[in-house]
């Protein structure tokens, strides 16, 4: 008998989750006037209130997923020995394995945070505290032969703390997205990626004050949008002929792998295995946080090809980079995290790539940004494979608001009153404050920013946080100005900054 329903085609539109809930934690009974009073007592910066007053936190993704039953066991088998903890061998393996890399041929320095594996390679690059005297002699001679100019380091677009690690060591950070986005064409998936002409003028005009080109994949400052095959071989490419080396922000590989599997053409029928691989192999050398796509609370690397240009310009940074990880975080078998985080990393690294992960993850997102589209919110699109990007310029729009009220930090203080915490990444994260001159210089964007903690939160959580979003917009004409009371000359001012909600007239 042939049956009638088609439970097939069915269930190809309608699915479960790819998890379910092992463990829950109830929130904490905090009323809108405790949470008014916390956020008011912290100069209303959303970064500074505990975290349990939140009930639905977007603040960040990083190091904030659920873990898996698989972790949680592991962090019970982990080891804290002060040398050489066995998890150590495990995560090299997972290491050589996810990114398709031997430690024949490349040098894998473990480092507690991302921005520790920054801090490491652009103090070597920037001139470092603890060189040899003819490593300084070397470093001053460059800086004559470029008669006096900072280095420059371009890039599809710098994370603020990778910005900040650059720019302390006197290096200039200069970011070069595409500007064009074509609705309709493979390109418009990729707004990640690096305006490879813009990048060719640099290094043929400025070529000697390039130590390196970076690459930021998933682009979290260009709303989280991916980046190329295309365009990272094209990069590969012009590095090649300048003689650069290229290097990666690699936090977000396995989503944006995802986004290459589905969007480029070329690479449908290849694995996102297959896929990282290939991005590994175009580029010297990366860093990157674990907290991320590594699935893990910590934990981070900088991980170099043993054969780079790099070397020519810095002969003695493996001696370097060695000397940095021990001052700073210990011996390399663990590199400033307990044995714990190497277990939870290793299994983390086991399954980051996996169609339930990344599905789980950039599904949720992806539904979250047709409800807040449905509700005629200012959602950046296409959606950040690990977040939502909301324009704090139509917030604007039709009041009496300028840039400098910093919307952003007033519509993020206002919501953590209902629950839902967002972070600001637009005119004050990424703005500046010239104390000379007493000005203000903006970004070219105006975000505000839900990051999506893996596997934490259920849909209606996000809906929840649409409609808040949502009655913040209908009213913006009531909004506050934020105006900044301490901080605003500091570095990565976002965090410590405090601020006064002004009603304006
Ligand atoms: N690079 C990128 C692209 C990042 O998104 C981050 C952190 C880092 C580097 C630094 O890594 O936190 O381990 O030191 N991003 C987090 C975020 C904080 O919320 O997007 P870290």
């Amino acid at each position: 008998m042939r049956d009638l329903l088609d439970l097939k085609n069915f269930q190809s539109q309608h699915q479960a989750r790819k998890y379910v809930n092992r463990a829950i934690q109830f929130h904490h009974p905090y009323t809108f006037e405790e949470r008014e009073r916390i956020i008011e007592s912290v100069g209303n910066n959303v970064f500074n209130v505990p975290s349990e007053i939140t009930m639905v936190d977007l603040l960040s993704c990083s190091g904030t997923t659920t873990p898996t039953i698989e972790q949680i066991a592991q962090m019970i088998l982990g080891d804290e020995a002060y040398g050489t903890n066995w998890g150590y061998p495990q995560l090299m393996e997972q290491f050589e394995r996810v990114f398709g890399i031997s430690r024949d041929d490349w040098n894998i320095y473990l480092f507690h945070q991302g921005r520790t594996a920054e801090h490491a390679l652009f103090t070597e690059i920037g001139g470092g505290l603890q060189r040899s005297v003819d490593a300084a002699l070397r470093y001053l001679w460059g800086y004559i032969k470029r008669g006096g100019k900072r280095l420059k380091i371009p890039s599809n677009g710098h994370f603020d703390t990778t910005r900040a690690n650059i720019e302390v060591n006197d290096i200039e950070a200069i970011d070069i997205p595409v500007t064009r986005s074509i609705p309709d064409t493979e390109e418009y998936f990729f707004g990640g990626n690096i305006d490879t002409d813009a990048l060719k003028d640099i290094l043929s005009r400025e070529g000697k004050n390039v130590p390196l080109v970076y690459c930021t994949i998933t682009n979290n400052t260009i709303g989280g949008r991916a980046v190329s095959l295309k365009n990272m071989h094209k990069i590969q490419q012009l590095c090649g002929e300048y003689d650069k080396p290229f290097f990666l922000d690699a936090c977000r590989f396995a989503q944006n792998a995802y986004q290459i599997q589905k969007h480029e053409a070329e690479y449908k029928n290849k694995t996102k295995t297959e896929i990282v691989h290939e991005t590994i192999g175009l580029c010297h050398g990366f860093t990157i946080s674990l907290k991320k796509d590594g699935l893990g609370n910590m934990g981070g690397a900088l991980v170099v090809r043993k054969n780079s240009p790099l070397f020519k310009q810095f002969p003695e940074f493996f001696q370097h980079i060695k000397v940095h990880q021990l001052i700073t975080e210990g011996h390399r078998s663990y590199g400033g995290t307990s044995g714990r985080d190497i277990m939870v990393n290793v299994e983390g690294l086991k399954t980051c790539l996996s169609d339930e992960s990344l599905e789980s993850q950039i599904g949720q997102v992806q539904r979250f940004g047709e409800y807040c589209k449905s509700r005629g919110l200012p959602v950046e699109e296409p959606y950040g494979s690990h977040a939502l990007y909301f324009r704090m310029k139509e917030y604007r729009d039709g009041t009496n608001l300028k840039q400098e009220d910093f919307v952003g930090i007033s519509v993020a203080a206002k919501l953590i009153r209902l629950g839902p915490r967002l972070c600001e990444l637009g005119a004050f994260a990424f703005g500046k404050y010239d104390p000379k001159t007493g000005k203000e210089t903006f970004p070219p964007f105006d975000l505000l920013r839900a990051a999506i903690p893996r596997n934490k939160y259920e849909i209606e959580d996000l809906y929840f946080v649409a409609d808040c979003l949502k009655y913040l917009f209908d009213n913006r004409d009531k909004l506050p100005k934020a105006v900044c009371t301490h901080g605003k000359d500091l570095a990565l001012r976002h965090f410590d900054a405090r601020f006064e909600l002004q009603t304006i007239k």
